[in-house]
């Protein structure tokens, strides 16, 4: 299956172009030089250190205690593996709370190697985003279940269930775009209302947990191998280890799942 001219190295316009021209993209997370390397050299466009890194690495409950520092070293070391996929890393817990700190935490993630930002929320967060944008800083905006939020949230759940909340979200969407992110996280939606954002918006949407009608999709490494975090699976989540028999293969049949539309499927949709 075609890529991302096979082998060009990713740029943040492409992504609006792979949008425009119906190519899905290809997301995981990482957290080491080793798996960016895998990742990098089996079809994974976009790779993400997320700050569920206080989870899966750190052993935390949340994410809350991850630190810009963490998030600088994991760059750092997974950036040095990456020839072709874009690197995009989290702000991490209120290192993103007002624009001027977020800025702080930008170039210090920009300067280890990420390519982009990614941040969580709409609100008080669009001036943080305008901010940034404005600095030509690219920024991808993460809506729904926000797990920074967890707090407020009283747990991982779905959002964006009934009409009001959908409604709201949709607005949010609108509003982190227009603010000038250039990506656009939806994590535990339902599908319908995922693919109506999708619709709406001229960033393409990467999807975990919100169905086959974003314009691409993203998975925690370690959920994708399916190794045991010592939290709750999702009902998202897929082992790709199983199907596809190495850390590679199981890089490949993800990738090739996700470029077919054939993952996710119901099965691991909302
Ligand atoms: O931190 C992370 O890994 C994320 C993904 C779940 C999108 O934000």
């Amino acid at each position: 299956m075609s890529t991302h001219a096979d082998s060009k190295p990713w740029t943040v316009p492409a992504l609006a172009d792979a949008k425009r021209e119906g190519r899905r993209l290809v997301m995981l997370t990482a957290y080491d030089n080793s798996f960016a390397r895998v990742l990098d050299a089996n079809g994974v466009d976009l790779v993400l250190i997320g700050d569920s890194l206080g989870m899966v690495v750190q052993g935390h409950d949340s994410t809350l205690p991850v630190t810009v520092d963490d998030i600088v070293y994991h760059t750092r070391a997974v950036a040095r593996g990456l020839n072709r996929a874009l690197l995009v890393s989290d702000l991490p817990f209120q290192s993103d709370a007002t624009p001027e700190r977020a800025l702080d935490a930008a170039i210090a993630l920009l300067q280890a190697g990420a390519e982009m930002v990614k941040l969580e929320g709409a609100g008080h967060k669009l001036d943080v985003i305008r901010f940034l944008a404005e600095r030509d800083i690219p920024v991808c905006a993460h809506l729904g279940l926000t797990p920074q939020s967890v707090l407020k949230f009283g747990g991982y759940r779905v959002q964006g269930r009934d009409e009001a909340a959908a409604a709201r979200l949709r607005e949010e969407a609108r509003a982190v775009a227009e603010a000038g992110a250039q990506l656009l996280v939806l994590e535990c939606v339902p599908s319908s209302l995922a693919a109506a954002i999708t619709a709406d918006l001229a960033i393409p949407t990467i999807g975990i947990g919100a169905g086959p009608g974003c314009d691409g999709q993203v998975l925690v490494l370690h959920d994708f191998l399916g190794l045991d975090t010592g939290h709750r699976r999702p009902k998202f989540v897929k082992d790709f280890l199983a199907e596809g028999g190495s850390v590679a293969g199981a890089v490949r049949a993800y990738a090739d799942a996700v470029r077919s539309g054939a993952f996710p499927d119901d099965a691991h949709s909302y």
